[in-house]
């Protein structure tokens, strides 16, 4: 039997990582957070302090380990890097990372191979358009700016009450980063042709993962693939 795959891609703050864990949970399928693999390789670079800018300084990748574990931690060289991968410095400088050619010619690699022998639900920006081309389901998963920043904004005063926390300098961070995203050379985000957009602006959690797996089932059934 072929194994199911879903792809799950768009901005930041759409709310992929929510909602591919919990649908990959409902569905018994592997979570795959491409996103984390990247954050973890921004984490290395800036704590060797290598310019980031710089294509031919990645080489490091070669000889670190990732490891992406059941428990949603994240590994780098043995380290549970889980929350670092989420500070803002983190978060302010894995677009340029994500963008070079050094970097994602060894991590897709990385992703396809998790795809290989499982059933799984991968969310990233290129999964449907380069990682998983051939996905049994695609998604595109989007919401407006505003309401993407003032998910954030909340997420990162739960997490750092005591600091304090400019929404709007929030919304320019996630502007940028939907600029770099979108206009790179390389893989960049867009919706694949054959994606189903799902706005999840003025929808619940719930509500979004219900209309995810009512996708993901409608498709596998009328393939005729068992689950
Ligand atoms: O989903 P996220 O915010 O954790 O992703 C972090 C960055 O990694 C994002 O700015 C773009 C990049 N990324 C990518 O280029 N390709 C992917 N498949 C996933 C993420």
């Amino acid at each position: 039997m072929d194994h199911i795959s879903v792809a799950i891609d768009g901005p930041a703050g759409a709310g992929k990582s929510t909602i591919a864990k919990k649908c990959a949970s409902k569905l018994n399928y592997i979570y795959v957070d491409t996103g984390a693999m990247y954050r973890a390789i921004t984490y290395k670079a800036l704590q060797l302090k290598i310019d980031i800018n710089d294509d031919s300084k990645y080489y490091f990748i070669d000889n670190t380990p990732i490891q992406l574990t059941t428990d949603d931690k994240v590994w780098i060289d043995g380290e549970d890097v889980t929350k670092q991968i989420r500070e803002r410095d983190v978060t302010n400088s894995v677009s340029i990372v994500s963008s070079k050619q050094s970097v994602r010619e060894k991590i897709v690699p990385m992703q396809r191979a998790m795809a290989y022998n499982s059933d799984i639900i991968m969310d990233g920006r290129d999964i449907g358009t380069n990682v998983l081309k051939d996905a049994t389901v695609k998604i595109y998963l989007t919401a407006s700016v505003e309401e993407r920043a003032k998910r954030r904004y909340n997420e990162l005063i739960i997490k750092n009450p005591n600091v304090s926390i400019n929404y709007d300098e929030i919304k320019a961070e996630i502007i940028k980063r939907d600029h770099l995203d979108t206009t790179r050379k390389l893989n960049p985000l867009v919706k694949a042709h054959d994606a189903i957009e799902v706005d999840t602006s003025l929808l619940t959690i719930d509500e979004v993962v219900d209309t995810i797996i009512g996708i993901i089932l409608g498709k596998v059934n009328s393939n005729g693939t068992n689950i």
